[in-house]
């Protein structure tokens, strides 16, 4: 049987002013009717073999989740919480001590609740034939052709290039690589970026956490085993998790595992890190400009305008590549080029504060 386990507590600060501390862009509505982690819960209820998800997420975002999973009708099989944000390492070691407790043979499927994955049918044809690789005891990764020097991914190294979306060994995972390598690697063809998705039993990645980072064991487990029920949560006990060291899975297991294979995946994939992003996303053409919300655009060339704030009209004229968005207490505006910017000026906003 396939356990998803929905990482939600990160906070995404390359999208405010919409993405806020309190509220990240998991939570958020970007376009329809769902939040970016209601579509990755509804994803995961589309696949007719799979546990309900077991959600781990921080304590400020727990009522959030609760009612975001109440509104499209998912009652989840546990919802973790964390009383300090850890990063993913010590976030997906205790969901799976959680899983390993009742099947350490459960297959464990770690997906981040921030992407758009528009083809839940592709998806779930990628997982498939990742399964019988993670029951060989393989930890399996999703990877997506690049096609941009992104630093901001890890970057999966293959023997050859990928065919078919058949699994594959890998040579190495490098995350969040200098400019320079990931031009290199772009150049060189034999990649693949890290969704941040992936697929392994509950035994293999305890191995690996056991293995290459041994020291959050101890602290993570000791969490689970005095976890308090509190409100339907699972809060993780706080003595013990103010142990753990904040390290994302990544950098804890991903680089150092001998035993990763990857399923490449080629259909539509977007992780909306920045508004670049988002622009990309809807945009047909470089030319195109994206509007959402009450917006009056005139020969605005290559630009996202958007305004989140009712009663507040938003008007662009003769703009090119920018980003402007709007909301009720704040206002961002833009080059596009620069959208990865606006994590900066948010830490300089926080620091002066
Ligand atoms: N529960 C919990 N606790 N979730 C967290 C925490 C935490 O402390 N920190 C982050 N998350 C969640 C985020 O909400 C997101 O859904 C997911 O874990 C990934 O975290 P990010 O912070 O968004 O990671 P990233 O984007 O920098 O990098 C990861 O994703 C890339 C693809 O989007 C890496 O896996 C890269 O290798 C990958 O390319
Ligand atoms: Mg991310």
């Amino acid at each position: 049987k396939l356990y998803p386990v929905l990482l939600c507590g990160g906070s995404g600060t390359r999208l405010w002013p919409l993405s806020r501390r309190g509220f990240p862009k998991q939570f958020v509505p970007f376009s329809g009717a769902n939040t970016l982690f209601q579509a990755a819960a509804i994803r995961m209820a589309t696949f007719v073999d799979a546990a309900p998800p077991v959600i781990v997420t921080n304590a400020e975002f727990r009522f959030i989740v609760a009612e975001q999973l109440g509104e499209v009708f998912i009652d989840p099989a546990a919802v973790l919480i964390e009383p300090d944000a850890r990063n993913t390492g010590p976030a997906v070691l205790a969901a799976v001590l959680t899983l390993a407790a009742s099947d350490p043979e459960a297959l464990v499927l770690v997906m981040p609740t921030d992407h758009a994955i528009p083809d839940a049918a592709a998806f779930r044809d990628a997982v498939a034939r990742g399964v019988p690789r993670a029951q060989a005891g393989k930890i399996v990764t999703f990877g997506i052709r690049p096609d941009r020097p992104e630093t901001g991914y890890g970057w999966l190294e293959l023997t050859t290039d990928p065919q078919d979306g058949l699994p594959q060994p890998l040579v190495r995972f490098v995350e969040k690589p200098k400019a320079d390598r990931a031009a290199e690697m772009l150049a060189e063809g034999r990649y693949l970026w890290n969704s941040g998705i992936f697929l392994a039993s509950a035994a293999t990645l305890l191995d690996a956490f056991e293995t290459h980072a041994a020291d959050l064991m101890a602290p993570v487990s000791e969490a689970v085993r005095a976890a308090r029920v509190d409100l339907g949560f699972l809060r993780l006990a706080p003595d013990a998790w103010a142990e753990a060291r904040s390290v994302s899975i990544d950098y804890a297991v991903m680089e150092h595992a001998k035993n990763l294979e990857v399923v490449p995946y080629d259909a539509a994939w977007s992780d909306l890190g920045d508004w670049n992003a988002v622009w990309r996303e809807t945009a047909e053409e470089d030319s195109s400009t994206i509007t959402h919300g009450a917006v009056t655009q005139i020969d605005c060339v290559g630009s996202l305008l958007r305004s989140d704030a009712e009663g507040v009209h938003l008007v662009g004229i003769g703009l090119t590549d920018l980003v402007v968005v709007a909301m009720a207490d704040a206002v961002l505006v833009a080059d596009r080029s620069r959208a990865q910017e606006v994590k900066d000026a948010v830490a300089s906003m926080k620091s002066n504060a």
